[in-house]
């Protein structure tokens, strides 16, 4: 068993369906061999029957019984039939044999004529050795034709060599045929499978150079609607997947890196011109470390984020519970005032409805987007927030009547690290990390955020969440 497995599933695939197919061919091949010999047989005895009916009739037993089974042997002879005339104690009254070339007589077999003695009249049988075969029918010699008076038994008997010929030629085609049909199908059993299988022994090649670090690598089989096709392209579309989810993540790794040296470097400077005696001087010492403590603050902040983030893809991470909207918001509505200093907030609440989720991330999403929207207004700007049912879903969103977002930046804003003014931002403290988040958060929780925004006329981002547990219109 384990050798039959160690074998290529080509191999055993063609194996198996050659050997059913042979075992069919077999089969078929022998039940229409046997039934061609079966229709030769019958049809000789049927012949031998017919020739000889005349015959017998034509000749009445009246006179001399010994002449009578004379001629009867005589004329029922040719060259392919014999006659013998049996008497009633087995002894042979008359044989019909005269030339050379007609067939000799198998002698009488006691174990049948004594049937046709008794009045059977379908007594065939084969007798002979094997080189010389030979079919015997036995039918009753009567008085008169019908009548019961059996006056001994008349065999008649053919050599069975030319049948035996054509059914030897009919075995010999049968057998090269069989032959032939399995070698084609074995032939075409390994073609049809090894161009199956191929693509497989292809994709363990790809498994195996990808195991070794390369991403890069593709089956790209040509176009085809097969299992194996899809196999192939179902696998080329994951390990897609796989290096552009590796390449974000060096990406994301290289860019933390990158956020972690500028104030670290910001730092090391201050702290160098400090140790060079600058801390004498109170004015320049005060600046220099009020600068280091805006870094460090940029810092922590950015670690937060990073643990955040890291944080959101670990199950436990979450906590839902039911949030009623309308209460919700207006406990926000008070830390977004707070946050938003000279711009104005204001809510536009929607239906109540209740969502399962989990408030802290609610908060924390909310608060990203009115940072940012604060970052993007000037001074006396409007911030605007609020909820609202949209078919089986509720949508959280915060619109602001800032800068509005270019549309370049419009496709990337969700990437980690990345800021549209990178270098104001930055001034302003931003790590490119706020909308990631939100939409991690948002992702979490089973839903997606969006954004829409001119520039010049402000930006609107919402978050949709799955529908609420209730909606009372108002
Ligand atoms: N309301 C908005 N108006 C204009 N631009 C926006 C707005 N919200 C986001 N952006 C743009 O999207 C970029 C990414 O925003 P995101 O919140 O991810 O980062 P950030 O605000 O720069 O930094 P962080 O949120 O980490 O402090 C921003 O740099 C900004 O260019
Ligand atoms: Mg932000």
């Amino acid at each position: 068993m384990s050798r039959w497995r160690n074998l290529s599933l080509r191999v055993r695939l063609t194996l198996l369906y050659v050997g059913l197919l042979a075992l069919l061919l077999a089969t078929l091949g022998g039940a229409l061999y046997w039934d061609f010999q079966n229709f030769l047989l019958t049809s000789t005895a049927t012949r031998l029957r017919a020739q000889a009916k005349p015959v017998i009739d034509a000749l009445m037993t009246t006179g001399d019984q010994r002449a009578q089974a004379q001629t009867l042997a005589r004329n029922l002879t040719s060259r392919d039939t014999a006659a013998l005339i049996i008497a009633p104690d087995g002894s042979v009254i008359a044989s019909g044999k005269t030339l050379p070339e007609e067939p000799a007589p198998p002698p009488p077999d006691p174990a049948h004529y004594h049937r046709a003695l008794a009045g059977d009249n379908e007594v065939t049988y084969e007798t002979g050795p094997d080189d010389d075969r030979q079919l015997v029918m036995l039918i009753p010699w009567r008085s008169a034709p019908g009548g019961p008076d059996i006056l001994g038994v008349i065999q008649l008997s053919t050599p069975l060599a030319p049948i035996e010929r054509i059914l030897w030629r009919q075995k010999l085609a049968l057998g090269l045929g069989i032959m032939l049909t399995l070698l084609a199908a074995t032939a075409g059993g390994l073609w049809l499978t090894s161009s199956a299988l191929r693509p497989l022994s292809r994709m363990t090649d790809t498994c195996e150079r990808i195991a070794e670090g390369d991403l890069s690598q593709r089956v790209n089989l040509p176009e085809r609607g097969d299992e194996i096709g899809r196999l192939a392209s179902a696998f080329d579309h994951m390990v897609a997947r796989l290096e552009a989810a590796f390449q974000a993540q060096r990406r994301f790794v290289a860019n933390a890196a990158h956020e972690l040296r500028t104030p670290l470097t910001a730092i090391r400077g201050s702290l160098e011109v400090l140790m060079r005696g600058a801390q004498d001087d109170p004015a320049s010492a005060a600046r220099l470390t009020q600068g280091m403590y805006r870094e460090v603050v940029r810092l922590s902040r950015l670690s937060e984020q990073l643990l955040d983030l890291s944080r959101i893809g670990a199950p436990a991470a979450i906590h839902k519970q039911p949030v009623a909207l309308t209460s919700f918001f207006e406990a926000f509505l008070a830390q977004a005032q707070l946050l938003a200093r000279e711009r104005t907030v204001s809510l536009e609440p929607g239906p109540d409805i209740t969502l399962f989720a989990d408030p802290d991330a609610l908060t924390e999403m909310l608060f990203n987007l009115v940072d940012n929207a604060v970052q993007h207004t000037t001074e006396g700007g409007v911030i605007t927030l609020g909820w609202a049912a949209k078919g089986d879903t509720t949508e959280l969103w915060v619109a602001d009547d800032g800068e509005g977002i270019a549309p370049q930046d419009l496709p990337h804003i969700f990437e980690p690290f990345y800021r549209g003014d990178a270098s104001r931002s930055r001034r302003q403290g931003g790590s490119g990390l706020g909308l990631a988040l939100v939409q991690a958060l948002a992702q979490a929780h089973g839903g997606r955020i969006s954004v829409s925004s001119q520039p010049g006329q402000g930006a609107r981002v919402a978050i949709t969440l799955p529908a609420g547990m209730t909606v009372t219109p108002r």
